[in-house]
């Protein structure tokens, strides 16, 4: 079986650029692969984060998870930093990586700037990341479209090493969806929708009601003009709305800016869709949401599980690079 590897961050409230761009993946993947999905807390320490909110939204990431259907007898779900080996393979290949390459990762450069003091682990950031994938033996990486770069590095890390030290990983490829791969903020469709957003009201959380779902939708920035026409450079907020529109009813952008003649009917239609979309999200999330014991039960198991696999890449890669292991065997 295809083995997969993807994470997401427990920074912030899930939404649906989340769901549509990567979650919807995953759980398809965990039918026809052998997946693992990782809660990557060591990230979200690369930018200030309050310890017990930190912990709380570790936990509520696991429901979410749960929430939109993965199946813990089906795939592994687990949190980064139960598995040591994730920093330890980060510092191997930290030294396989260049200060150039790095300065280059676009993500870097736009969570950096303007700010006084920057974080070395925010510099490092993709490197954990390169890390986590090829932990895994991963062949595939379901993300969404603003992950691609990184995983861009993934691979030329993996190659690297190869290349270096003989061959010890997989080389990884990215899976990005045909549609709503970049979902854009309600407010500024040009910026795309994030868990750290400054406006809350151009992101759609995976909980939110079903009153702040139609009023955040209805509130959308438009374009001038009247026409539902396809062109995210002319039309982006349109285009914006047409695409989530298309990633969850299945049908085509283009074909569904036909069927609308005013921005308001299309945003009625959009509000809809996504309220029905959520909502049984939203009733196993309460459920869940009742007994964090078991959640916290899955978590130690899908741990147990990560870790047999990754302490074996990181012998292999230890090995490789000329460390003396801890026991002669
Ligand atoms: P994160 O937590 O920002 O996002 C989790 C997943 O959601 C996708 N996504 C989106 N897709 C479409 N439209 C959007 N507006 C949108 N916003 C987020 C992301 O592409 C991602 O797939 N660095 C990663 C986490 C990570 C990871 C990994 C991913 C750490 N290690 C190894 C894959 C493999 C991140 O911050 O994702």
């Amino acid at each position: 079986m295809t083995r997969v590897f993807s994470g997401v961050q427990p920074s912030g409230d899930m939404h649906i650029g989340n769901y549509l761009g990567a979650f919807r993946q995953w759980v398809e993947d965990q039918h026809s692969s052998d997946a693992f999905y990782c809660i990557v807390d060591l990230h979200a320490l690369t930018v200030d984060t309050d310890p017990e909110m930190l912990r709380s939204r570790t936990v509520d990431a696991a429901i979410n998870l749960l929430a939109v259907g993965l199946d813990p007898q089906i795939c592994t779900i687990f949190v980064q930093s139960h598995v040591p080996e994730h920093a330890q393979l980060s510092w191997l290949l930290e030294c396989m990586a260049s200060m150039g390459e790095l300065r280059r990762m676009t993500q870097f450069k736009e969570k950096g700037a303007g700010r006084e003091s920057v974080r070395v682990g925010l510099f490092t950031y993709p490197v954990l990341m390169t890390a986590d994938i090829l932990l895994y033996d991963a062949e595939r990486v379901p993300v969404g479209d603003d992950q691609r770069q990184h995983l861009e590095l993934a691979r030329n890390l993996a190659i690297r090493f190869n290349n270096r030290y003989g061959d010890t990983f997989v080389v990884p490829a990215p899976s990005v969806p045909r549609v709503a791969a970049r979902v854009m903020d309600l407010q500024d469709p040009t910026q795309k929708m994030s868990k750290s957003s400054i406006s809350p009201t151009g992101t759609v959380a995976i909980l939110d009601s079903a009153d702040q779902i139609e009023k955040k939708v209805r509130r959308a920035v438009t374009d001038p003009g009247k026409e539902v026409v396809y062109d995210p450079v002319n039309k982006p907020g349109i285009s914006n709305l047409l695409d989530i529109l298309a990633a969850v009813t299945g049908k085509s952008n283009s074909e569904l800016a036909t069927e609308y003649h005013s921005y308001a009917q299309l945003k009625s239609d959009v509000a809809e869709a996504l309220i029905e979309l959520l909502r049984p999200i939203q009733q196993r999330h309460a459920q869940l949401s009742a007994d964090p014991g078991e959640v916290l039960a899955i978590l130690a198991r899908g741990a147990e599980r990560a870790q047999s696999i990754a302490a074996v890449t990181l012998e292999r890669a230890a090995n490789a690079m000329g460390l003396l292991p801890p026991k002669l065997i």
